[in-house]
């Protein structure tokens, strides 16, 4: 028998993860066209209803377009990224990162989406975010789609409802691949693929006015995705010898509230819908429980030949996954609600929850580890945990953030429970490691980072950079591979 391994491995990817659309701004520069996360608005808090206000209508988009509404949109400014790439590179250098997570924003390659030439600037950019990255040994993990389809094709074909779309994709990921072939290895096809049931117009760049039954529409989107996913996986494959392909789930560990056979059946069911995914990206098939659940929501999903070939030949390498916090559901109607991270449940009493309600789980990252280890034997990869937390500066510009050092480490020690357990993890990038744009608010004050960044709410702010405690205590997590929690 061989021992139990101990610790994490030495080639361990430790590092931060971002998207372009709530780091760089320069939404207008360069070439870049629109996206839909540029016609994301701020809601001020008192206005908030609560939970997530990320579908938007198509009265309001030409709405915004004709420049009638007077609200700030931060995802087009981001924290500038775009200016400052070498700056917050050089921070992530010093904390050590061996891996950084960014995504690509597409509209700046293909200004609309469906262009037939990309876009030479937009290239550009990320060819000089990949050489600074490199110059400090940093691997680039590259998101192709983060939240942002560019908004030339919600016009044109209502997003991802559109089977157009999939050709559009294909000749995007083709061009970055081609271009930025000896620079990135490790690609993502579609961060949080799942947020497509919760909201339309996020994961697909969907206008659910425009569509009679939002349910199909979204698992016809969700098809057009694998389908997607699976012929850029196999063309990485053959552009960038060596690459790796993963997919992105958000990963919703589910508990039943009680032993009730209920709850368990219920629990076992949410867990089913959202191991949907990565079932099909990681088997290349669609599951048997999800031809039920089809029936019984009159779904019907429109395939074209040769797409079941496509799916099953095309498998991804490795599957990655954010992790925030579990969910707790209960089959009886009397259980008060929690807000999560894109899905709520009932509140779990042995769970305290952050500051925005998510109920933190470190043992439930170890369990999710084990199940997704166990379901698919693919090496994993957690790409987003963290903590969302206000942060408040000292007079001599310190930030004390021990709860974000509180919330990482319980979930680091987990990390490497699972490890031993038998679990092969190649990494972790933590969310936000520097202050970004939030995505499901837009504020700035729920702050993630390492790395303080001085912009209010309300956009106001010199944008400075500041290092929180939590700088120094990651950079001590990395050098010594996981052992200095
Ligand atoms: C994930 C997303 O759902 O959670 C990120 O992939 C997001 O884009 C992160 O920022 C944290 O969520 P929020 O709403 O706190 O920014």
């Amino acid at each position: 028998m061989t021992l139990a391994k101990k610790g994490f491995p030495e080639n361990f990817l430790w590092g931060g993860a971002t998207a372009a659309n709530q780091l760089e701004g320069g939404y207008n520069l360069g070439g870049k066209g629109l996206s839909t996360a540029d016609m994301i608005a701020h809601v001020p808090k008192e206005l908030r209803k609560g939970g997530h206000a990320m579908d938007i209508t198509s009265d309001r988009i030409e709405q915004i377009l004709a420049g009638e509404i007077e609200e700030r949109f931060p995802k087009r400014h981001g924290i500038d990224f775009y200016h400052r790439f070498k700056e917050d590179i050089a921070l992530f250098a010093e904390m050590g990162f061996k891996v950084f997570r960014m995504s690509i924003h597409w509209s700046r390659i293909f200004p609309n989406g469906y262009d037939e030439v990309p876009n030479e600037e937009g290239l550009k950019f990320y060819d000089e975010v990949f050489d600074e990255l490199l110059k400090y040994g940093i691997e680039p993990l590259v998101t192709l789609s983060h939240y942002e389809t560019p908004l030339g094709l919600t016009q044109k074909y209502n997003g991802w409802a559109g089977r157009e779309v999939i050709d559009h994709y294909v000749r995007y990921a083709e061009t970055v691949f081609t271009r930025y072939k000896d620079k990135v290895k490790y690609w993502l096809t579609f961060n949080e693929i799942n947020v497509m049931l919760i909201s339309p117009y996020t994961g697909g760049g969907i206008l659910v006015d425009k569509v009679d039954n939002k349910l199909q529409t979204a698992f016809q989107a969700l098809h057009h995705q694998f389908v997607a996913s699976a012929l850029v996986t196999k063309l990485a494959h053959e552009i960038i010898p060596g690459s790796q392909v993963g997919c992105m789930l958000a990963r919703m560990e589910t508990y039943p509230k009680t032993c009730n056979p209920e709850d368990v059946r219920l629990a076992q069911q949410e867990n089913q819908i959202n191991l949907f995914f990565t079932d099909v990206h990681a088997r290349g098939k669609y599951p048997n429980y999800m031809a039920r659940y089809f029936e019984e929501n009159n779904v019907v999903i429109e395939r074209q030949p040769g797409d079941d070939e496509i799916l099953i030949n095309n498998t991804v390498d490795f599957i990655s996954f954010s992790y925030y916090m579990s969910v707790t559901k209960s089959a009886s109607a009397d259980e008060e609600e929690v807000a999560g991270n894109l899905a709520g449940g009932v509140k779990n009493p042995y769970l305290e929850a952050s500051d925005w309600g998510w109920e933190i789980d470190p043992i439930g990252l170890r369990v999710t580890l084990n199940t997704l280890w166990d379901r698919y034997n693919k090496p994993l990869f957690i790409v987003e945990n963290g903590l969302g937390a206000y942060d408040k500066i000292e007079e001599d510009g310190s930030i004390h953030d021990t709860y974000r050092m509180d919330y990482l480490r319980k979930h680091i020690e987990q990390m490497n429970e699972a490890i031993n357990d038998g679990v092969d993890l190649m990494g972790f990038t933590s969310w936000g490691p520097i202050d970004l744009v939030s995505m499901s608010t837009s504020e700035m004050s729920k702050r993630y980072g390492f790395i303080y960044v001085d912009l209010d709410d309300a956009g106001n702010g010199t944008l400075e950079r500041l290092k929180k405690d939590s700088f120094e205590w990651f950079k001590n997590v990395i050098a010594s591979n996981g052992e200095v929690l």
